[in-house]
């Protein structure tokens, strides 16, 4: 790309492009998304009370795209911590689906701009139907937050850069801090339960911090695949629908493909696709269904599937490897290996020569159907 104006140089604050200082910036603005938040004994939010759960048996949440992968990570938190069902649609099929809704659902949409048309459509579809509508939103006076009966921000600061990142991290703290409130509210959880959550949650700034060794690891992995005929990366639980962002990032900026998978799914059919032009990128956290997740690694590793395993441990079958600290919960590990896919996939398309800011194709807010 050609060289920055001083001035936009300025603006990017000596990074190369507006999505490299977002991800440097997530440690900052989650900071600020927990302000005045992350209480001693529980989380709290200015913008709602209690008697938002008045009535409420269930929660649905539709969202589109990284906005969609933060309400799936939410719904394993929702269901283990707030012990309330909740289930995520991506909103341009919800629309037409002609789908039930009752009263006692609360309805949450996530976005990062707060104009998404399908996402829009939705919330004015649950708001008509006489639901309880919530908005996990990153700008204030969107047509989001102007329509929705509570507004939450993400307090990220404005996104420039069309590939999501700090929306991301911030709308899943949002979400795990929401959780965290309704579990209070419904004393769904113990009290040493709930403070293991709440210091777990303020290591998250920490967790996002980038150390030097972890980018020049990506830099230098990202040589390594360039070509291929595509990736997969892979996880269990809330590292699915972490699985399901890298692939997005790297699709986005690299324009390679690549699709995210439950981990347990590849021996249903995937698997026959591998070979060592295929890319594994595994996200194997210490701290979740570690054992489950490095058995399916070995049978991709047995069949020949290039793998990279992103883990505070060692796993000797991998070709390449990126070690993340070790930590004791596993949404710290979340936010750890967030980061890592997040420098793959631009240091990726940094050295295909893409435009990491403004990838082909994409609108930073898809207004139209
Ligand atoms: C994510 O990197 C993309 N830019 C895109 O998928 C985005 O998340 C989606 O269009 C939803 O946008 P919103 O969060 O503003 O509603």
């Amino acid at each position: 790309s050609s060289l920055p104006s001083s001035k936009q140089y300025a603006q990017k604050d000596g990074f190369r492009f507006f999505m490299e200082k977002e991800i440097y910036e997530q440690s900052d603005v989650v900071s600020d998304c927990m302000l005045e938040r992350v209480k001693d004994e529980t989380t709290s939010f200015d913008e709602i009370n209690d008697s938002i759960l008045d009535g409420i048996n269930e929660i649905k949440i539709c969202a589109c795209g990284t906005s969609y992968h933060a309400g799936i990570t939410s719904s394993y938190l929702f269901e283990r911590l707030s012990k309330i069902k909740c289930n995520v649609e991506i909103a341009s099929e919800f629309r037409y689906k002609q789908p039930l809704l009752t009263k006692d659902t609360l309805f949450i949409v996530i976005s990062q701009s707060g104009e998404t048309a399908d996402t829009l459509e939705v919330l004015k579809m649950a708001k008509k139907a006489g639901l309880k509508t919530l908005v996990i939103c990153n700008v204030d006076n969107s047509s989001m937050t102007r329509l929705a009966h509570y507004s939450i921000l993400t307090r990220a600061g404005i996104e420039k850069g069309v590939a999501s990142t700090k929306a991301f991290s911030t709308q899943t703290v949002t979400l795990w801090m929401l959780a965290l409130y309704f579990a209070n509210v419904k004393k769904s959880i113990s009290n040493e339960v709930m403070q293991k959550e709440l210091t777990a949650l303020r290591e998250v700034p920490n967790a996002l911090k980038i150390e030097d060794k972890i980018h020049e690891k990506t830099r230098r992995l990202s040589k390594r695949y360039l070509h291929g005929h595509g990736f997969f990366f892979i996880g269990r639980d809330v590292f699915y629908p972490l699985a399901l962002e890298g692939a997005l990032k790297l699709k986005e900026i690299s324009y390679l493909h690549a699709e995210g998978y439950p981990a347990g799914e590849m021996k249903h059919g995937p698997i026959a696709l591998a070979d060592p032009e295929l890319f594994t990128i595994a996200l194997m956290p210490q701290n979740l269904l570690y054992d489950k997740v490095k058995s399916n690694v070995e049978e991709l590793s047995a069949r020949d599937s290039t793998i990279c395993s992103i883990s505070s441990l060692d796993f000797e079958l991998s070709d390449d490897f990126v070690k993340i600290q070790e930590t004791n919960h596993y949404m710290l590990e979340f936010f750890e290996m967030l980061v890592v896919v997040q420098l793959l996939s631009m240091e990726i398309s940094i050295r295909l020569g893409n435009d990491v800011d403004m990838p082909r194709n994409l609108a930073k807010s898809v207004t139209v159907e």
